[in-house]
């Protein structure tokens, strides 16, 4: 098996049901489970802790210069270490979410954590969820999945979850946010969301989480067979 082999993608838009997902078929596969949402929340954090502007892109990429950021891939979500301190329920809030698609759009931020993510592809076999994973992060990966649903489901979905954490739920606001963050990472002009020309696309609003894996299972099985028989041909 090649390194491509080993690196899976799937990006989608906020909701789609890309972290439930990527979680559960690196389980299947025993793939590390590549979080890249939450290292751009964990540097949201940052910068709202120290008080800089989510926009400021000198001064947020002088905090990264020495960024000390860990991913710990738990069970049921990847625990995030900020300067040795978990702060996994910390990024996980609406406001974080908001927070980490603004300083994404900055290609000084960009270029540090996709550099941090090749660097954790190169250390062995991931499952990679995010906005540009197939596009590129790893262009080269041999599959890729775009997983989408519609608005009003995945704002139905993210206030489940956040319910589901204790925190309070406006699910007006949350599908404001939704759609507003759609809009933002959609057109930013670098590292856009945008599914990647070779990605398969799944709608998962009327499917299952399972259904979803299932569907995904077959497709990796079938493509290795075509890969195979095209070795033998050649
Ligand atoms: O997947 P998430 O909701 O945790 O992502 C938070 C924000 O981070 C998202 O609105 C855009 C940004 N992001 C990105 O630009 N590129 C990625 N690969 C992952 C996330």
């Amino acid at each position: 098996m090649t390194d491509n082999d080993t690196i899976i993608t799937i990006d989608g838009p906020s909701g789609s049901g890309k972290s439930t997902i990527s979680r559960e078929l690196a389980r299947r596969l025993n793939y590390t489970y590549l979080d890249t949402g939450a290292m751009y929340r964990a540097v949201g954090l940052l910068a709202k802790r120290r008080n800089v502007a989510v926009d400021d892109e000198e001064q947020i990429s002088s905090l990264l210069t020495d960024l000390d950021l860990k991913l710990l891939p738990g069970k049921d979500d990847t625990r995030v270490l900020l300067e040795h301190e978990d702060v996994s329920a910390a990024i996980r809030t609406s406001e974080m979410g908001m927070a980490a698609s603004a300083v994404s759009a900055l290609p000084l931020v960009r270029k540090k954590l996709t550099r941090l993510q090749q660097e954790i592809g190169r250390q062995g076999a991931v499952v990679a969820e995010g906005r540009d994973t197939g596009t590129v992060v790893f262009p080269q990966a041999r599959y890729k999945f775009y997983l989408d649903a519609s608005p009003e489901e995945r704002a139905r979905r993210r206030s489940r979850q956040l319910q589901e954490k204790g925190q309070p739920v406006d699910e007006r606001k949350i599908f404001q946010q939704l759609i507003k963050r759609d809009h933002d990472d959609s057109s930013r002009s670098i590292a856009p969301l945008t599914a990647a020309n070779d990605a398969i696309h799944i709608n998962s609003s009327r499917m299952t989480v399972d259904e979803v894996l299932n569907f995904m299972m077959k497709q990796l099985a079938k493509n290795k067979k075509s890969v195979q028989n095209k070795k033998e041909i050649t």
